[in-house]
């Protein structure tokens, strides 16, 4: 059943996914090379519990991790361990936080030091598909749209589409309905009314689509052909108009040292309205 939400409950996810977003921004500032992803995770529960919320992911199911550590041919649902980040590697950080009964889910994948021009690449058109799907997030439209925009745009750049793992709904549970997969038909699935919030998370691969789960963990998902994969997410809310990106990179640009300004995530929206 999909959940449509008061304003009152809207805010309660915007303000979630604000501590989940500031988290990343304080992750980001420890990304580089000689630096092991169980810091980057201690960073982030540390930050996360100072400022009254809860990593929701920590203990989901047995996971291990407060984020979600994504190395190179990672795809999803990596553990945090004692790997030292390479120059060239780029890393995934996929965060779930809950806070005041809500939950907020981002991820953003960071290259660590100088990476190669062909990876650079994977990383920027994961992240446009991102913005391509929530362009589509709109009143009247179906998932379908949303999974079309993105399929299209990353297929037409020579990547692949993960199948396995799909975006989802948001709210009091960090995964509800809808799915939100990032392949299929625009024209299907189910119809977006205000006051939906969904999660949108293209994982997209530099090589072919097919992925392996750990057969000793379970958990962990890499490319099968070990070639890299890149994740980008935010948490959108459906309303009359444009979307409402509640998520927002703008505290990791920042702490990357990257121009930007209050709101540029929403400024990759406005075209369509
Ligand atoms: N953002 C991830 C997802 O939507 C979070 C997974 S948390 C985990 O699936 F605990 F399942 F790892
Ligand atoms: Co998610």
């Amino acid at each position: 059943m999909i959940y449509i939400k008061t304003a009152e409950e809207i805010e309660r996810v915007k303000a979630a996914c604000v501590l989940t977003s500031r988290t990343l921004g304080e992750v980001a500032k420890w990304v580089k090379p000689g630096v092991t992803t169980r810091k980057l995770d201690n960073i982030a529960r540390e930050f996360i519990l100072d400022n009254g919320g809860k990593p929701a992911c920590l203990g989901y199911y047995g996971f291990p991790g407060t984020l979600c550590i994504e190395v190179n041919e990672m795809v999803v649902h990596g553990f945090p361990s004692g790997y030292v980040l390479q120059e060239g590697d780029i890393v995934g950080t996929d965060l779930v936080v809950e806070l005041d009964g809500m939950n907020g889910d981002s991820c953003y994948t960071f290259p660590v030091g100088e990476i190669d021009e062909k990876t650079a690449r994977l990383l920027r058109v994961t992240k446009e598909s991102l913005y391509k799907g929530i362009e589509v997030a709109r009143a009247g439209k179906r998932i379908g749209d949303i999974s079309n925009a993105v399929q299209t745009y990353c297929e037409h750049n020579g990547y692949s589409v993960v199948r396995e793992m799909c975006g989802h709904g948001i709210g009091k549970s960090m995964h509800e309905d809808p799915e939100v997969p990032n392949y299929g038909r625009r024209g299907i699935g189910p119809v977006l009314k205000p006051g939906m919030c969904i999660c949108i998370e293209p994982m997209i691969n530099m090589g072919s689509k097919n992925v392996v789960i750990d057969s000793v963990n379970g958990w962990e998902c890499r490319t099968r052909d070990r070639k890299p994969s890149a994740h980008y997410e935010h948490t959108v809310a459906i309303t009359d108009g444009a979307p409402e990106i509640l998520t927002t990179f703008d505290y990791i640009e920042a702490a990357l040292g990257h121009e930007t300004h209050a709101g540029d995530d929403i400024n990759h929206v406005i075209t369509n309205n």
